[in-house]
């Protein structure tokens, strides 16, 4: 470190760094970021990037959002974290908060997604017990092909994506996996009793984007109810404005059981993720069942009030909607053999790439990075495109340039 104190590191030497102390658990773009603004990015060089990824969809708000900078500063001079051995001064204010936001009688915060996914299915498995009525240890949890709930020994254990999965058994049984947006399917899995919930991500952001059919979302949720089974949500990537609505489930007028909330519910300023449910199910979880050191710290609650408030008053949700459909036709426009497919919602956009050597998902997001624009391939040979949502549309079409100019360019 006081050696780059003294020199100003280099990003080879910064990348360097990296490599050599920290785990290979991530595959960058090589470049080094060092400051953010709404919806640009700067490098270490000074270079201006369109953020076209928002890390993974957290910074929906933009970066370094002032309004949001301004509730992490203010809290964090005066009180970061007591535990929940005491009560403290903004939980409960919070708490109000996002319960009235999204219409549901109690909250339980967590830091992570991964952390509400694993909260949801706790909560989901005790009402299966002690009010569905099912025999104890035989609940099961029906979630579906191509999943990304987070990276725990539980939730990998019913992920279908080896990467994230070999060699990290034993794994945890309790669930059944069936194909995305298939309703036939889940009528199928519900025929058994011993079925709890169903846990699925109202559009699949790792898997590429993956938009189900109109009707789907609506099909499952009413199946699970005519079966006594709870539809739990994960919108911690598909929420908070991304596809144009609030939520996803919004597009078809779906309440989620069990909501789950991460990523954007702080803007991208701290870890801050939330369950969202009703009495009938929050209140089964007895004190010392669950919980987390830092969930509900007093920093958490003024930042996700704040990105909360931000998406309302910045209408993001409508922008989405209207950027996304400009994006997206935009994409269509594209005359080149390298697009297979251009799909999405609001400002959750992908296209789907013809690989061949030399002009791979990969190859095209290094090119665009050199244009300045940042976006990264997922599952090989899909590029997924979530920039923030306080783009105007002027940035957009510069955005839109880009992204043809590369493409033309193979
Ligand atoms: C749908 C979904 N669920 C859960 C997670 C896990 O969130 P985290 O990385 O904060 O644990 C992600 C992360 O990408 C996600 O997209």
């Amino acid at each position: 470190m006081q050696v780059m104190e003294k020199t100003i590191a280099t990003a080879k030497q910064l990348m360097q760094l990296e490599d050599t102390y920290g785990a290979h658990n991530y595959h960058p773009i090589p470049v080094v970021l060092d400051r953010g603004e709404g919806v640009f990015v700067w490098d270490v060089d000074g270079k201006k990037y369109y953020d076209f990824l928002s890390a993974y969809s957290a910074v929906n708000q933009g970066h370094c959002h002032p309004k949001i900078v301004k509730a992490l500063m203010e809290q964090a001079g005066k009180l970061a974290l007591t535990s929940r051995a005491f009560y403290n001064s903004s939980l409960g204010e919070y708490e109000k908060f996002i319960t009235a936001y999204f219409g549901y009688d109690k909250v339980l915060p967590m830091n992570t997604g991964a952390e509400g996914v694993e909260t949801a299915i706790k909560l989901a498995r005790k009402w299966g017990y002690e009010k569905k009525g099912v025999e104890s240890e035989k609940g099961k949890i029906i979630v579906c092909e191509s999943n990304f709930h987070g990276r725990t020994v539980n939730i990998i254990s019913f992920s279908t994506d080896p990467d994230s999965k070999k060699n990290f058994g034993p794994y945890n049984t309790g669930y059944e996996v069936i194909p995305y947006n298939d309703v036939k399917a889940l009528e199928k899995a519900l025929a058994d009793k011993n079925v709890i919930g169903f846990l699925v991500e109202p559009i699949q952001g790792e898997a590429g984007v993956i938009v189900p059919d109109e009707g789907y979302l609506k099909a499952c949720s009413d199946l699970c109810k005519k079966n006594n089974v709870l539809f739990i949500a994960d919108e911690i990537q598909s929420g908070l404005c991304r596809t144009g609505k609030m939520l996803a489930c919004d597009w078809e007028g779906v309440r989620a059981d069990i909501l789950i909330l991460g990523k954007a519910l702080s803007g991208g300023m701290y870890p801050v993720s939330a369950v969202l449910c009703d009495d009938e199910i929050m209140m089964l979880i007895k004190p010392g069942q669950h919980g987390s050191t830092y969930g509900g710290n007093s920093i958490a609650c003024k930042v996700a009030i704040a990105a909360l408030t931000v998406l309302k008053e910045e209408k993001l949700a409508e922008r989405s909607e209207d950027l996304g459909n400009i994006l997206r036709q935009e994409l269509k426009e594209i005359k080149s053999p390298l697009i297979k497919i251009v799909r999405g919602k609001g400002l959750f956009a992908a296209i789907e790439i013809e690989e061949k050597p030399g002009q791979t998902a990969w190859e095209i997001c290094l090119r665009m990075a050199d244009k300045g624009l940042l976006a990264k391939p997922t599952h090989g040979n899909i590029i997924r495109f979530a920039p923030p949502l306080v783009m105007t549309e002027e940035q957009l079409m510069d955005c839109v340039r880009i992204i043809k100019e590369t493409i033309l360019s193979f």
